[in-house]
């Protein structure tokens, strides 16, 4: 009898804190699962995991399926959905209250367990994919092979590099890189299978080599995006024996700085997953539900990050502070000017950027990571001691002014503050940092629903006029 079907003679019998305690992988619950030492690369123990999963989600479906999650009132369908339970997002799952899990482990945990780069002290990106993919802390040499297949991956079609190239430079870097990667969809492995005829089995499997050539190429794309604006347009090799975030930030021309490097691998590491529900995930997610390839997906996902809302955030709050450090004239200020600077905020009908967020009432443990980096790197930058001046004054406007359920700060509080602190000032392009990073858990997704089977998408929706009538007989 195979492990599996043996796992599900023994749920039809268990009750249900017997089937949590089977069937909720450890990795969920923190701590580390048992996977095969055998398997070497990341393909192959997903093909071993595929299965395993398949028959865990039948079994919780056969046992659990006609449990309510909840209930949905005419102001949920008004008011975007908040608080309406009906998605699976694997990756990972937000507490209100604690912030982000990713496959059971928090920020700090992924921080402590994940491997490192040689001589870093945060975790690397690949590592986090690894455990998004698999729930499972991959040893080193697993990364190691994971960061070699995404260079040997990386290279970008010559039209998809003139395409970038014809762009002008008042387009925003965000429209740039969501076209460019529309654009390599050319290359798309799923959807040339798909044309032919593909077996329903075959779905998961093209759908990962897909993500992973997009997300090896991303760095590429999001690179020429960045000097050809800002820079001279020229591009550095990358090293096939170095990390994606080292090669990231080579081509970006940052490399030499090794806390700059460190940071982008803290910074691709925290912005990638943050549940299903937000925009950019949530997008990638439905569109993928229809077939749509990874490219196709993404690059929907990628449009839903530039909104002011969501990703486009983090350049929003950089010129929020810098606006309020030009009309104060310092970076030392007074707490009564921080609290007027808010009040005028507030006042003009304008939200204040990297506070607030539509599942947490608490401090985001993206900020505070992001805070220990800079309390550990850059502890007397005028600019970081304003945002922790802020950080101090903000919460108590936030509550007074009566609105927001949380006013407290979010991950892109803190990231622009860090990326000037390395001379990356230019904030119209960090959406688009954001934009790679989000690549890692929206895709580790996209191919759990291909795997699993997850159906197209399509909530029912009403009219204002149907539900007067529904209800008001
Ligand atoms: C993130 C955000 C979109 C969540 O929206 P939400 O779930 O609707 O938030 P709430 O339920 O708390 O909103 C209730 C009210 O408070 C307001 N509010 C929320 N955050 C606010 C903020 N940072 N500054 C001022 N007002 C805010 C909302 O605009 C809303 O006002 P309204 O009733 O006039 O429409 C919102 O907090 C926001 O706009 N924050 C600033 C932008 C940002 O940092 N985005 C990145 C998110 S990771």
């Amino acid at each position: 009898m195979s492990v599996s079907s043996l796992r599900l003679s023994t749920v039809a019998k268990a009750s249900s804190a017997a089937f949590n305690k089977q069937f909720v992988p450890a990795a969920a619950v923190g701590s580390a699962r048992y996977y095969s030492s055998k398997v070497k690369d990341l393909k192959g123990r997903l093909a071993e995991l595929i299965p395993e999963k398949q028959e865990e989600v039948k079994a919780v479906r056969k046992q659990f399926g006609d449990k309510k999650l909840g209930d949905v009132t005419v102001d949920m369908a008004y008011g975007g959905m908040r608080g309406v339970k009906s998605m699976i997002w694997e990756g990972s799952v937000l507490d209100s209250e604690e912030g982000i899990r990713f496959r059971g482990k928090t920020i700090p945990e992924c921080q402590a367990q994940l491997p490192k780069a040689e001589g870093g002290e945060e975790p690397l990106p690949e590592a986090l994919f690894w455990l998004l993919v698999t729930g499972e802390v991959p040893t080193q040499e697993q990364v190691k092979s994971l960061s070699a297949e995404w260079a040997a991956r990386a290279s970008i079609p010559s039209f998809v590099q003139e395409l970038i190239d014809r762009c002008p430079n008042t387009l925003h870097p965000m429209s740039q890189f969501s076209l460019a990667v529309n654009a390599l969809q050319h290359d798309s492995q799923f959807a040339k299978a798909y044309a032919k005829g593909l077996n329903k089995t075959q779905y998961w499997d093209l759908t990962y080599e897909d993500s992973m050539d997009l997300i090896a190429k991303l760095p590429l794309v999001a690179a020429r995006i960045y000097r050809n604006i800002y820079k001279d347009g020229k591009l550095p090799s990358i090293e096939a024996d170095k990390d994606y975030s080292y090669n990231f930030s080579k081509l970006l021309g940052y490399a030499d700085n090794e806390d700059f490097v460190e940071l982008m691998r803290l910074y691709l590491t925290i912005h990638s997953d943050h549940e299903g529900g937000n925009v950019s995930a949530h997008t990638t997610h439905l569109v993928g539900s229809a077939l749509s390839d990874p490219y196709l997906s993404f690059a929907a996902g990628l449009n839903g990050l530039a909104g002011p809302l969501h990703g486009l955030a983090n350049q929003e709050v950089l010129r929020w502070i810098m606006k309020m450090r030009d009309s104060l004239g310092s970076t030392e200020v007074s707490d009564q000017q921080i609290k007027d600077y808010l009040w005028s905020t507030l006042k003009a009908g304008q939200v204040v950027p990297g506070y607030g967020h539509a599942v947490l009432r608490k401090t985001d443990p993206r900020y505070a990571a992001q805070r220990e980096f800079a309390l550990k790197h850059l502890p007397d930058d005028g600019l970081f001691k304003l945002v922790s001046q802020v950080y101090n004054i903000a919460p108590g406007v936030l509550t007074e002014h009566g609105k927001t359920k949380n006013p407290y700060p979010n991950v892109d509080a803190h990231s622009g503050v860090l990326l000037q602190h390395y001379g990356f000032v230019e904030q119209n392009y960090y959406t688009v940092l954001f934009g790679v990073s989000r690549a890692l858990g929206v895709l580790s997704q996209l191919i759990w629903d291909r795997a699993l089977g997850m159906p197209l998408e399509r909530p029912k929706s009403y009219s204002t006029e149907y539900i007067k009538k529904m209800f008001s007989s």
